[in-house]
């Protein structure tokens, strides 16, 4: 069966010989992209799509998100926006609710918010484990993840929890163990929350090399909350990515611009904690891959609108509107090192969205306003 999304004003490709068209379609055959070009030169296909004028763009990758988890923190939200400090401290409270909580209820909200983001044109969604951090506990969360996405990431280094309060090394030792046996099978990622009040470089290390050694591809949570060994340690072990990047020194962008590391930059989480922006520009001009994800979780980031977050980019980081697009797209993919997302071009998955707008620019120009009409995911229509 084929499809032509035709009458297409303005698509982004993001492919660097296809660029972006205007007067454009694509023709999808099953879950693949077959043909992109002029709406003029379209061949026929059996079903058709009519943008109408409007704009499409590739699905959006949302390569960091934190979906399993029961409960919200809304009051702690409110306390922040009156002014107390986010430490990560509340990930416990989170870890509580979790666990008391069933696997229906889990699968639930989960499926939920991957529902809200694919209606936002998010067609691709990482999700983490880490509000578990039990043998058992994580195992199950990566279990429901596993279902609702490929990418799935062992984060049993989260925090801490309470139980081990006295014996840090004793949890790095179950997670390295015991906890990454039971979790591997369900993941392909394995990430640290390397920071001050949750684990250090050398701990991280650990981590990572033991989940790299049982197959999983290594992404770090880095300098979020000050500056530390996160990111060059991601580098170091040739990380997929280091994600939030908010407080580098010059070695620390050094470190990335010489490395195929990307950059994740979580704006959301800037917005909810009132931390200061990442420096996008720095990054960017130094040479570094950049990403931008909505690191969704019911503490520090609660949106799963990546629209919402290129806005943020572009208005608070000063990333310019196609820079932020190839982010929330593209980067996005290069930091799942996938391929066959956040293209539009002959061979890649047909994820795209068309928005109820011209043009991509107004993704930033418009914030807030949900944009996008229809979705595609492999193929099908939403
Ligand atoms: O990426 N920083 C660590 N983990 C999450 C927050 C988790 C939470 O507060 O529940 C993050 O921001
Ligand atoms: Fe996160």
């Amino acid at each position: 069966m084929s499809l032509l999304v035709g009458d297409i004003g303005e698509l982004v490709t993001n492919d660097p010989e296809l660029g972006v068209l205007t007067d454009a379609a694509v023709v999808v055959e099953g879950d693949r992209i077959a043909w992109v070009g002029a709406m003029r030169d379209a061949p026929a296909a059996d079903e058709r799509l009519d943008a109408g004028g409007a704009a499409v763009i590739p699905g959006f990758v949302d390569s960091h998100a934190h979906l399993v988890f029961a409960g919200d923190r809304a009051g702690e939200f409110a306390a922040r926006m009156n002014g107390e400090p986010y430490t990560g401290g509340g990930i416990r409270t989170t870890v509580a609710a979790t666990r008391a909580a069933n696997d229906d209820t889990l699968r639930a909200g989960a499926r939920r918010l991957v529902g809200e983001a694919r209606r936002q044109g998010t067609t691709t969604i990482e999700i983490k484990s880490g509000y578990g951090l039990s043998v058992e506990d994580e195992a199950r969360c990566l279990r429901i993840a596993r279902e609702l996405s490929d990418e799935t990431t062992f984060l049993g280094a989260h925090v801490v929890p309470a139980e081990f309060a006295g014996d840090p090394d004793g949890y790095v030792r179950l997670v390295c163990g015991q906890m990454l046996a039971a979790a591997a099978p369900y993941a392909k990622w394995i990430d640290v929350f390397c920071d001050r009040g949750a684990f250090d470089g050398d701990q991280a290390r650990e981590i990572l090399t033991a989940g790299a050694a049982a197959g999983l591809i290594p992404r770090l949570h880095a300098n979020q909350l000050g500056p530390g060994p996160g990111v060059r340690l991601a580098v170091e072990l040739g990380a997929a990515s280091a994600d939030h990047c908010t407080h580098l020194s010059d070695a620390d962008v050094d470190a990335l611009a010489g490395s195929p590391t990307v950059a994740t930059l979580l704006p959301g989480a800037e917005f909810s904690t009132r931390s200061p922006y990442p420096d996008a520009r720095r990054l960017l001009d130094a040479g570094v891959t950049v990403a931008l994800a909505t690191d969704c979780n019911p503490g520090s980031s609660y949106t799963s609108s990546m629209a919402f977050c290129l806005a943020l980019a572009v208005r608070e980081m000063r990333m310019t509107p196609a820079e932020a697009l190839w982010a929330a797209t593209a980067g996005g993919a290069r930091a799942l090192r996938r391929d066959d997302i956040g293209v539009l071009r002959p061979g890649a998955r047909a994820d795209l969205a068309v928005l109820d707008a011209p043009s991509y620019l107004h993704l930033a120009y418009r914030p807030g306003v949900p944009l996008v009409t229809t979705v595609l995911h492999n193929g099908v229509p939403q």
